[in-house]
């Protein structure tokens, strides 16, 4: 081992080979402290060419690397095991902007670069590049390829997949795949772009990416509705979609104890409506159009739901600091939970039309199961991704609490998968859906990414234990 630190010293410098444990701390333990491990380094690269020189030296000697973004994740897919000989390959280094084509309205990045800085670049020559999270700031878009994210923007711009045109991807023997193509159309074959994007750093090593990007939005309007309950959400987002088309940007669902938990955990959060609703949905209208009246259409619209009883009182903001404030709501959840306490999570993707039915039957079962649980549900309405998270009852003991892990899981996932849905909306699978995959995944379907891994990894030194059983 101490032959293999010498040669990532030669190849990125001493000081980028992080050994200590006080140099690691932020780099062995996920977001959500859910997961912790122990490395035998982290390597810091600065170039492609770099990357390259550590995989070729990992792959020989054996050694296992996780690579490694903003450590931002939801699914413990960046965090080593506890053995404590795993290199995490951190991108951070590797944060340039290449190059901007306003013509063919692209970017091209470092996959170390962070999601805003992305945003900003964009913004400052004029255009827009719409992936959006919570965690932007400090995401990097590496991370957010490598588990195809999704977020606030993908009802009008699709997730990270529909946002990519190129990819430079390192392979775990080191060689460099220079895919870094800025085509809207190449149909030279079968698409290797899209093996890697969402492949979660079992695949390759993602370097560099070409991104679209697309006009800047002119004129927004954000608007808060308190809905009377979860069919009255399917209906109000139909009636905006159904009128605003593509204008409707962001379709958010809250339920009124994710709002609490903001109010109490988060500073500065203000309720937006004097009584708490059972639910709220947040809506966005944008257009390239400065000239747009959208506050007059989704005043009309909300107006028209309100009478037609799908929300009770709504509130338009009238300003850039409101529209935050709103936002602020949404946003703060991931946080508040974290503050809160443990909580299991379920990322799951059902079918738009069955959300509502969805979420009366899954609290009927869970309900029947383990009473008392306190239900904190929100998400991507508009793409049919719900954040279904649940925190102990206030009798049970944390570690009583997560012991229900397993079972609360298989309750939730069976339903989702009766309702021919999905374990992992927008998260990934990484170590924390990993076992659960052959339940819901075809035989068939599993054999082909186990293929897959063992074509382009045949050593198995690429994240092993993320994704799939090793
Ligand atoms: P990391 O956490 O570092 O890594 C994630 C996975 O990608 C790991 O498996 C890692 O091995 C792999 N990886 C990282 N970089 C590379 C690379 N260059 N090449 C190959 N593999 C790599 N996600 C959503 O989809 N929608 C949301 O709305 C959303 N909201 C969030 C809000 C908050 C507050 C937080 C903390 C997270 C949220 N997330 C959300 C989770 C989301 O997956 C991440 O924020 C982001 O996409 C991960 O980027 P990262 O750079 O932090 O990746
Ligand atoms: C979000 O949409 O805020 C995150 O993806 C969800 C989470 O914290 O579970
Ligand atoms: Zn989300």
């Amino acid at each position: 081992m101490t032959d293999v630190l010498e040669r990532l010293r030669g190849i990125v410098g001493a000081a980028h080979v992080l050994t200590s444990t006080g140099d690691q701390q932020a780099y062995v333990v996920d977001w959500m402290k859910k997961y912790r491990g122990v490395a035998l380094a982290v390597v810091r690269p600065g170039s492609t060419d770099e990357v390259a020189a550590v995989l070729r030296c990992c792959n020989d000697a054996g050694v296992t690397v996780i690579p490694q973004g903003g450590n931002t994740g939801m699914a413990g897919g960046a965090t080593p095991d506890g053995s404590g000989a795993q290199v995490i390959l951190s991108l951070t280094r590797m944060n340039r902007i290449r190059e901007i084509d306003p013509v063919g309205n692209t970017i091209t990045v470092d996959a170390g670069c962070v999601l805003a800085t992305i945003q900003q670049a964009a913004r400052d020559a004029g255009c827009f590049f719409p992936l959006s999270l919570g965690a932007e700031g400090s995401c990097t878009i590496g991370g957010n390829l490598a588990t195809n994210a999704g977020g606030i923007a993908v009802l009008r711009y699709g997730n990270m997949r529909e946002l990519a045109l190129g990819l430079e991807v390192v392979l775990a023997d080191g060689r460099i795949w220079d895919g870094l193509q800025a085509l809207r159309k190449d149909n030279t074959g079968y698409d290797l772009r899209d093996l890697f994007i969402g492949s979660e750093g079992t695949l390759g090593v993602i370097t560099g990416a070409v991104l679209k990007l697309y006009a800047a939005p002119a004129a927004k309007v954000t608007a808060m509705a308190a809905l009377p309950g979860r069919a009255a959400a399917l209906a109000l987002f139909t009636r905006l979609r159904a009128r605003a088309g593509d204008r409707l940007t962001a379709f958010e669902f809250m339920t009124r104890n994710c709002v609490d938990l903001v109010l109490k955990h988060a500073s500065g959060a203000v309720a937006p409506f004097a009584a708490a609703p059972p639910a709220i949905a947040l809506a966005e209208l944008s257009d390239t159009d400065a000239e747009a009246d959208l506050a007059g259409l989704l005043e009309d619209l909300l107006a028209a739901a309100v009478e037609a009883g799908e929300a009770t009182d709504a509130v338009i903001a009238q300003s850039g600091e409101q529209a935050k404030a709103l936002w602020r709501i949404r946003e703060g959840i991931s946080e508040a939970q974290v503050r809160a306490g443990k909580t299991i999570k379920h990322d799951i993707a059902l079918p738009i039309g069955q959300l509502a039915a969805f979420m009366d039957d899954c609290e009927r079962v869970v309900e029947a199961a383990y009473p008392g649980l306190n239900f904190l549900v929100f998400g991507h309405l508009g793409d049919g991704n719900l954040h279904y998270n649940l925190q102990r009852a206030p009798q049970m003991d944390d570690d009583a609490f997560y012991a229900l892990t397993g079972p609360l899981n298989a309750l939730v996932h069976d339903l989702v998968h009766r309702y021919r849905g999905s374990i992992s909306a927008e998260h990934g699978v990484g170590q924390l859906r990993r076992d659960e995959l052959p339940r819901y995944k075809s035989v068939v379907a599993l054999q082909m990414m186990h293929d897959l891994k063992q074509l382009f990894d045949p050593a198995c030194i690429l994240n092993p234990g993320k994704l799939l059983q090793s």
